[in-house]
């Protein structure tokens, strides 16, 4: 299984205000992102994450993926999902859903507490970035701060618009 980790963020590395608002990232960066589920079928967030989705305006809507499987990651066994949305209770779980539905490829769209619980795990094959050219002073990590370190191969970098780089690592094991 190859798990692919996309994130958008500012240049040092910050992917939500500290009140989760995204306001300083561009449209592209959804753009973005709906390419990659529609490449991939799937996807896999963090509870906190899918809860932040939900109160977002029109056109940036999980639901709007009608054919992906979506899974979002909870440890509370009792957590309710509408339909077209998997409970998965860790990371491994998540993985365990999408094999077993024929995916030999997985896309993981944060927040920073999913990233840093797949890092942790050892779990991430690659690394999809866009950065946005802004410096967010506070705010939400890339990874929350844990115990672990990946080492990368730069395999590719693109510029996706007038403010967004979009850097491909590998990750090296
Ligand atoms: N810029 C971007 O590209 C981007 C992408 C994604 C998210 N975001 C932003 O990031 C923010 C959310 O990030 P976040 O770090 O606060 O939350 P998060 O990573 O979305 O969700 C954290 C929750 O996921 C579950 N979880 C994580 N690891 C787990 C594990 N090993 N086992 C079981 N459950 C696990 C837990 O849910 P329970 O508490 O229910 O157990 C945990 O509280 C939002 O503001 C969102 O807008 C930005």
């Amino acid at each position: 299984m190859k798990v692919t980790l996309f994130t958008a963020m500012s240049l040092n590395g910050i992917i939500a205000r500290k009140n989760g608002d995204e306001d300083f990232l561009s449209n592209d960066n959804w753009n973005s992102f709906s390419d990659l589920v529609n490449s991939f079928q799937n996807f896999i967030v963090g509870r906190k994450t899918f809860e932040a989705v939900k109160n977002w305006n029109e056109g940036y809507d999980f639901d709007d993926f009608k054919a992906a499987k979506k899974i979002v990651v909870s440890g509370d066994h009792n957590y309710k999902l509408d339909g077209g949305y998997f409970l998965a209770l860790n990371p491994k779980k998540a993985l365990e859903i999408l094999k077993g539905k024929g995916f030999n490829r997985v896309l993981i769209a944060g927040g920073s507490g999913l990233n840093s619980s797949f890092a942790k795990a050892n779990l991430i094959d690659e690394v999809i970035l866009n950065v946005e050219s802004v410096i967010i002073g506070e705010g939400i990590p890339l990874f929350l701060s844990n115990d672990f370190e990946l080492n990368l191969k730069l395999v590719d970098v693109k510029k996706i618009s007038n403010s967004i780089v979009q850097l491909h690592y590998k990750v090296t094991k």
